[in-house]
């Protein structure tokens, strides 16, 4: 038995939402390919891409994902893994979540669909943890759920999967490295009271313009106080990128995941596009190269 899945990008955090926010993209998305093998409980993982990423399965996030699941099993089966990683690994638009999330759902469909997404998603998180040493489940909740999802809590895991709005996402992504684990190391530890009220009500703000449809709540509740301004100083151009696209029509945005891809969300495909541009703009004129996606979250 074979199956091939499609493992879509997401963009974690969603500016003020740090760990607990994640929403999904249509593209880009790796391409994963699973048969089960039977009478054996081995993980053979081969790469089709340029990437070079280990194949060995513990060190592999699709393959440490597999692993979690296999123990929950009561008669052993093996996987062979085909990854056509199509999702830059570093490029702060969950490549490492789409992999370990597309290896569970594939190896849950061959198994007659036995766990459920929440257990899914808590298989995936090994995967995540060999990426960035962190089980953290914003971007992995959302690539198997799709739409908008809050994490409300990890352990235990409590997903609440929320209404996609009816809005568009511009991703740039610059073509420089920012690995998740240094992002996180630079973080600060302790927090001003004032700020963290800032930042829940924010939050807050988020999730109620999502229920609601409010545009405009949403816009103003795409602010982060405690986040981005530490890490945008890893992201070259990052204020332009910010400034330009605000001026071009978008409602907001920040930081994707850890970086170094930059996110904003528009009412509208056709100022999403704009976005788009403006954004791809700001690196040209710097001599950076580039790549942008614009879809509807
Ligand atoms: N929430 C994680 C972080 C996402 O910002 O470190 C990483 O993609």
């Amino acid at each position: 038995k074979t199956i091939r899945v499609h493992a879509p990008a997401t963009v974690a955090n969603m500016v003020c939402g740090f760990d607990v926010l994640g929403f999904c993209l249509d593209e880009p998305y790796d391409v994963m390919t699973l048969t089960l093998l039977e009478g054996t409980s081995d993980i053979r993982i081969r790469h089709v891409d340029d990437h070079d990423l280990p194949t060995e399965p513990s060190l592999n996030v699709a393959g440490a994902a597999l692993i979690a699941l296999q123990e929950e099993l009561e008669t052993p089966v093996g996987f062979e893994v085909v990854i056509d990683k199509r999702i830059k690994p570093g490029s702060g638009v969950g490549s490492s979540a789409a992999s370990a999330a597309g290896a569970v759902v594939a190896a849950n469909h061959l198994l007659g669909g036995r766990f459920d997404p929440t257990t899914l998603v808590r298989f995936a998180m090994c995967g995540e943890k060999v990426a960035s040493g962190v089980k953290h489940a914003d971007n992995i909740a959302p690539c198997i759920y799709g739409g908008v999802t809050l994490i409300r809590a990890v352990f235990p895991l409590d997903i609440v999967p929320l209404p996609a709005p009816s809005l568009f996402a511009s991703v740039v992504h610059p073509q420089i490295e920012v690995r998740t684990s240094d992002a996180r190391q630079i973080l600060m530890q302790k927090v001003f009271l004032k700020d963290a009220i800032k930042q829940w009500g924010n939050i807050a703000g988020l999730v109620a313009g999502i229920l609601k449809g409010d545009k405009a709540l949403i816009s103003r509740s795409l602010e982060d106080v405690l986040i981005e301004p530490v890490r945008k100083i890893l992201i070259p151009g990052f204020d332009l990128v910010k400034e330009r696209s605000l001026a071009a029509g978008a409602l907001g945005g920040g930081i994707s995941g850890s970086g170094p891809s930059i996110f904003m969300l528009s009412a509208d495909r056709a100022t999403a596009d704009a976005v788009a541009g403006a954004m791809a703009d700001v690196y040209r004129s710097m001599g950076i190269d580039h790549h942008t996606y614009v879809g509807p979250i």
